[in-house]
């Protein structure tokens, strides 16, 4: 073990560009990236879903080990991110992971019912590298588990004899937990003593989640904030009594975002390019995004994005009634996202209903989140709860203002526009603080009074481009943490 360069095992069950289904995948992607770039030894474990292995058709083997829980092999092959070339290693078997359908949810939206036998073999798989038994020459010295699908991952380590690494839980959304039933104690290995409210079990049943928060050595979330909100009743989905427990090993680090992808001045997907000092060509996108969204072409008309899973976290239902109160203000909206079939359908009611008012695109579109970003004028994120929150920096870094409900990472990373924040340049957005239609509302008009301003709307936007939300920062603070649990 060398403390100064510990090499990580970095467990998720989704990484983006291989697989992606929300901010999962865009941190698992690039946070082993910034730590390479820094010079660590990390390799990425990921299940092998069809897209990965498809992607990574030119794998090479890696290691080979009997499935605990399956009849057969599991093959682990090595290959690498594209274009960051991090290492990736992929679990391959396919009777549990190389079928049709996403990796949590059959076709028809339904959870897999072999979950946690998929998952407790990804868990073990992490736990099996870094245990003795791992035959090849890369032992890790810290495995880093991220949310529930890798969170038996500590449980394993704990029990398994010989040589043992320390382990990280990341929780990057806490109302994902992996519950099962009782049941699956025996056919996941796991020993029955440790099934007991000092081990994995939770209200009687088994919870990744909680066997990694737990077990782990150490417990962080993606954002100070919420590594507070969450030893909370409300926010703690009835985990906040162990998580307060264990309050001296929790800790939050926020996440950063992809600055390559994500810039007004290179960005591929926008008509016009540009920078904090050519602002006149975000006008030209929003023109363009108007047309294209067949909203109507007005240029001083305040248009307000929503890039987001369709979710009671990210306060859609709340957004419906915004949108029907703020357009016979003269406000246009421009939303994006998929989710909650019934929501989903009131929003194309309510577009229907107002052509030309507000745009209403279901579907997940990577191209269109672009255009929208860098075309409106500012960006509503009214979520219940959010352990970090991307899209309110990629706003910032596209000169449009984010409105935004003060919880977790939302309140760490906007700078809130106070007369003093005003007056001193560096504020960024807005924030409100009760979760309630009436001060979201008033929050969307108070961002309209001010962008009526144009001077002191473009020193909110500049503000914002010119703030720092790379990863390098992020990946110091892992790094720091990997170096004194490894020590
Ligand atoms: P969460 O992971 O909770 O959904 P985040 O803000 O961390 O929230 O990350 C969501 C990511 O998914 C962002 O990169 C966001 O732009 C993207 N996203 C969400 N919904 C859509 C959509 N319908 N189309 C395109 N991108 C989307
Ligand atoms: C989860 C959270 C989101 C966070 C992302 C990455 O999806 O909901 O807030 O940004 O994980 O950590």
């Amino acid at each position: 073990m060398t403390p100064s360069s510990p090499k990580i095992l970095f467990a998720t069950s989704e990484a983006h560009p291989l697989i992606k289904t929300g901010g999962l995948a865009d941190v698992s992607g690039a946070l082993p990236a910034a730590l390479h770039a820094l010079g660590v030894d990390v390799k990425i474990l990921l299940p092998g879903y069809p897209a990965v292995l498809q992607q990574g058709k030119h794998a090479t083997p890696f290691a080979q080990l009997p499935n605990p829980f399956a009849p057969g092999t599991v093959e682990i092959l090595e290959t690498r991110l594209p274009e960051t070339a991090v290492p990736v290693l992929i679990v391959r078997y396919d009777a549990f992971f190389n079928r049709k359908g996403g990796p949590y949810q059959q076709p028809g939206g339904k959870d897999w019912p072999d979950n946690a036998l998929r998952f407790g073999l990804l868990s073990y798989v992490a736990a099996w590298l870094g245990s003795s038994g791992n035959p090849t020459a890369w032992q890790p010295d810290l495995i880093h588990c991220n949310d529930w699908q890798t969170g038996l991952a500590p449980a394993y380590l704990r029990f398994w004899p010989g040589r043992k690494p320390p382990s990280i839980m990341t929780i990057h959304n806490l109302a994902y937990q992996g519950v099962f039933g009782p049941e699956s104690v025996k056919p996941l290995h796991l020993p029955a003593e440790s099934f007991k409210i000092q081990g994995l079990e939770y209200y009687g049943n088994l919870s990744f989640l909680k066997a990694g928060v737990f077990y782990a050595d150490r417990i962080t979330t993606v954002s100070p904030t919420y590594a507070r909100d969450i030893q909370q009743e409300a926010l703690g989905f009835g985990m906040h009594g162990l998580l307060h427990e264990r309050r001296s090993v929790l800790s939050g680090i926020i996440n950063g975002i992809d600055t390559k992808e994500w810039d007004p001045q290179h960005d591929p997907h926008l008509p016009h390019r540009y920078s904090a000092k050519r602002l006149n060509n975000k006008v030209k996108n929003k023109a363009a995004l108007q047309h294209e969204l067949g909203l109507a072409v007005e240029a001083p008309t305040p248009l307000v994005a929503i890039i987001s899973r369709i979710t009671y976290q990210k306060g859609s239902d709340l957004v419906l009634g915004v949108m029907h109160d703020l357009i016979r203000e003269g406000v246009q909206f421009a939303l994006l996202g998929t989710g909650d079939a019934a929501i989903e359908q009131a929003f194309v009611n309510l577009a229907r209903a107002h052509p030309g008012r507000i745009a209403v695109t279901i579907g997940y579109a990577e191209d269109l989140s672009h255009r929208m970003e860098a075309g409106a004028d500012m960006f509503l994120m009214p979520s219940r709860y959010e352990p970090c929150g991307l899209n309110q920096m990629y706003s910032q870094r596209y000169g449009t203002p984010p409105v935004a409900h003060a919880t977790g990472g939302l309140a760490d990373t906007i700078v809130h526009a106070t007369p003093t924040h005003i007056a001193t340049g560096d504020a960024t957005g807005f924030l409100f603080r009760e979760m309630t239609h009436h001060a979201c509302t008033d929050a969307v008009r108070r961002a309209v009074r001010l962008y009526r301003d144009a001077p002191l709307w473009q020193q909110l936007q500049s503000a914002g481009m010119q703030r720092d939300f790379s990863w390098q920062n992020s990946a110091e603070a892992y790094l720091k943490l990997y170096r004194s649990l490894a020590a």
